[in-house]
């Protein structure tokens, strides 16, 4: 799949996330999600949906990601950029869940690339697509 005037290495990234996508587990949604987050070392960490008969434990695709990253030993803020990928009309859109753990591991102007089967995508960043967040600093700012 082409994805026109988007850069060769995050072009890459998009065809991990398409292939962390057929790795979903999602027997309630059918609705597969795939990530890939790119590290300081430039290893990349694939992530995907993991559904849940109870609904509330779900894991998207992007935290899937982050949590896999950390638990294999990256620290906050060691990500270059992150990209998703759905069955969607448009550009696939993190959830609002996913977009604060995003703030809270990564630098706000770390790119976030979204696309979809169909070669489109867009790119943000972190602290655009969560405006106003609730960050680790804001814990620091409390009336004691
Ligand atoms: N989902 C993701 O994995 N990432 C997103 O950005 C949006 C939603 C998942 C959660 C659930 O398994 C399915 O998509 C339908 O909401």
């Amino acid at each position: 799949m082409k994805y026109e005037g988007l850069s060769e290495e995050y072009t890459k990234l998009m065809h991990h996330a398409k292939e962390a996508m057929t790795r979903a587990y999602v027997p309630y949604s059918n609705f597969q999600v795939g990530a890939a987050l790119l590290d300081n070392d430039g290893h990349v960490h694939f992530g995907c949906n993991v559904e849940n008969a109870a609904y509330g434990p779900t894991n998207c695709a992007e935290r899937t990601a982050l949590f896999r990253a950390v638990a294999d030993g990256k620290k906050a803020g060691q990500f270059q950029a992150i990209a998703v990928i759905g069955d969607t009309e448009g550009p696939i859109s993190p959830c609002g869940v996913c977009r604060q753990v995003l703030v809270e591991l990564c630098a706000p102007d770390m790119p976030v690339i979204m696309g979809n089967l169909h070669g489109q995508w867009s790119i943000s960043t972190v602290s655009d697509i969560l405006p106003g967040a609730f960050t680790p600093a804001s814990l620091d700012n409390r009336e004691r």
